[in-house]
């Protein structure tokens, strides 16, 4: 299947590359940028949505599914890209936001009053003594609730109040997504990253267990309800394509994702969860906590063990970097190549498709705002209000939100020195982040010992080996600083197996491999992030090794 040997690439259409210069990324700006991404080794893209939107969520709120947001372009811009993607032998993924729609689609419009037949497209409900019609908090941190005066009733919102929820329990609802995939398979889309896809469907409205993280989740996670609805999109539109999905699903525990994402059931092909980046968070994922190598070893290994097919990733536009979350930029920043290179080596080391977030090649780091106002995402605010109401002083809100803020990963892509980084030659939407002149594609271009070349050889490393790609996964050991694991795979022709062992440190401390393991690392480095050529027993700081087994 063309979608498991390939490597993906995430594209943030507004912060990727303007063309015309109103500061907003488009279309047309991704078209230029094509040979770059394909230089880089990538056979999929991922496209975060360029439809029609008023962009309260920044296009994750749509205000019509077949039509493109005129920030970006138009759709003849959409179908050039299709096609000069094509020529590059890339296929393109759309962004599929089906759990709500924007307050300003026409359905939605027609939906506040009682009488329309969209009436039930959304979930309105009367108030309950005065109060809202039910306990359940978003995921946002507010409410889930809106009331609306025209229709005297309060609609579900699960994120935005410029969001409403789709109601599917009526099956003209899943008609029209039919209709949607319909459209953009015939247009040349390849599949479809299904937002928080585990949630859409709503069993009942009862009021939620007590949390001070999303209150009532337990009444719509990964029901039956909404199992059966992804079967017959799968059944009756899917499957009909050649063309793959993969889910974000949202909490989602191993055992929900297997029934999500195992062949057989024919739901999903694939999904996003969110374990392993939150090894070092509690509750409600925002609160930092220790990081441990161990414990990111032994949330790997379940989901890499647990699931048929993995999709892998450490970034994307709601994530901070992942060189500032596990690795040294913030901890110690004469590290912070290395430890990108490492990072590379770990992600493209691991079995599924691996998608790599817009910038993540050149290791972009977390944004560095001084303060609240100049953030632009709707959930740093809203988790500040929360933190308020329940007292967190200030300096500690501040520094939660920094961590975590998913403005981290939308500044404006670094292409080069010249002012704004060369996205744009306007003031971006959001601010470019001040180290632009150090990380920028176009210098790591020229560098040899650059990141972005790091991860082209890895690309090239993975792309030729089916080991990499197919093989088992196999823990071998981890302490607090240390990981070492190994891939394996019979080779068909020859009987033997093909054997991968791969070592990283995630510190800025000299680590020795422990005595009884060195005998794995014999072999000469395939590739190593430092760049040493030979492998004495004992890892440098922030460095990754994979020696060949072979
Ligand atoms: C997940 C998306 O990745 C995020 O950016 C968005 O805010 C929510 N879903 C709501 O669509």
């Amino acid at each position: 299947m063309w979608w498991k040997n390939r490597i993906a690439y995430q594209i943030y259409p507004r912060s990727f590359q303007d063309s015309n210069g109103d500061g907003i990324g488009d279309i047309p700006g991704i078209i230029s940028r094509l040979d770059e991404i394909k230089e880089l080794g990538v056979g999929i893209i991922w496209l975060s949505p360029v439809y029609k939107s008023p962009d309260a969520d920044n296009g994750y709120d749509i205000s019509d599914y077949c039509d493109i947001n005129s920030k970006f372009g138009t759709m003849a811009d959409m179908e050039k890209l299709f096609a000069e993607a094509a020529k590059r032998g890339i296929r393109i993924i759309m962004d599929l936001v089906i759990n709500h729609t924007s307050d300003e689609h026409e359905w939605f419009q027609k939906s506040r009053d009682p009488a329309s037949p969209y009436r039930d497209y959304y979930i309105w409900r009367p108030g309950k003594n005065g109060k809202l019609p039910n306990n359940w908090t978003g995921f946002f941190m507010d409410k889930a609730w809106e009331y609306d005066e025209k229709s005297g009733e309060y609609y579900l919102r699960l994120f935005d109040k410029k969001q409403p929820d789709l109601n599917y329990k009526n099956p003209k609802v899943i008609e029209e997504v039919k209709k949607i995939l319909t459209f953009w398979l015939e247009k040349g889309a390849s599949g479809f990253r299904c937002d928080v896809i585990n949630i859409i469907y709503k069993t009942s409205l009862e009021d939620g267990k007590k949390s001070l993280s999303v209150q009532g989740i337990e009444h719509y996670k990964s029901q039956e309800g909404n199992h059966k609805i992804l079967r017959e999109l799968r059944r009756d539109v899917l499957d009909k394509y050649d063309c793959f999905t993969v889910g974000e699903t949202v909490f989602v525990d191993l055992k929900e994702a297997k029934l999500l994402s195992d062949e057989s059931r024919k739901e999903l092909n694939m999904l996003f969860y969110f374990d392993h980046l939150e090894v070092d968070r509690r509750i409600a994922q925002f609160i930092p906590k220790k990081f441990r190598a161990r414990k990111l070893l032994e949330v790997i290994t379940k989901w890499q063990q647990g699931l048929e097919w993995n999709a892998i990733y450490f970034e994307n536009h709601d994530q901070p970097r992942i060189v500032s979350h596990f690795g040294a930029a913030e901890k110690d920043s004469k590290y912070w190549k290395r430890s990108a290179k490492m990072l590379a080596l770990f992600e493209l080391t691991l079995r599924g498709t691996p998608f790599i977030y817009q910038g993540q090649e050149i290791g972009m780091t977390n944004f560095d705002f001084e303060n609240l106002n100049e953030l632009n995402d709707a959930m740093s605010h809203g988790l500040d209000k929360l933190m308020k109401k329940l007292c967190i002083p200030g300096f500690l809100r501040w520094n939660w939100i920094k961590a975590s803020s998913r403005d981290n990963a939308r500044t404006p892509m670094q292409w080069d020195e010249s002012e704004y980084a060369g996205f744009s030659k306007a003031k971006p939407w959001l601010g470019v982040n001040g180290n632009y002149k150090k990380i920028n594609y176009a210098s790591q271009k020229k560098d040899p010992d650059s990141i972005l070349n790091f991860y082209k050889a890895m690309a090239a490393v993975r792309k030729n080996s089916d080991c990499l790609i197919y093989g088992e996964f196999i823990p071998i050991y981890a302490d607090n600083r240390l990981i070492i694991y190994q891939r394996r795979l019979k080779n068909k022709e020859s009987q033997k197996d093909e054997t991968y062992t791969i070592a990283l440190n995630f510190s800025s401390r000299i680590v020795k491999i422990p005595g009884k393991f060195l005998s794995l690392f014999s072999g000469i480095p395939v590739i190593s992030a430092s760049g040493q050529k030979e492998f004495n027993g004992s890892l440098l700081p922030w460095d990754g090794v994979l020696v060949s087994n072979t």
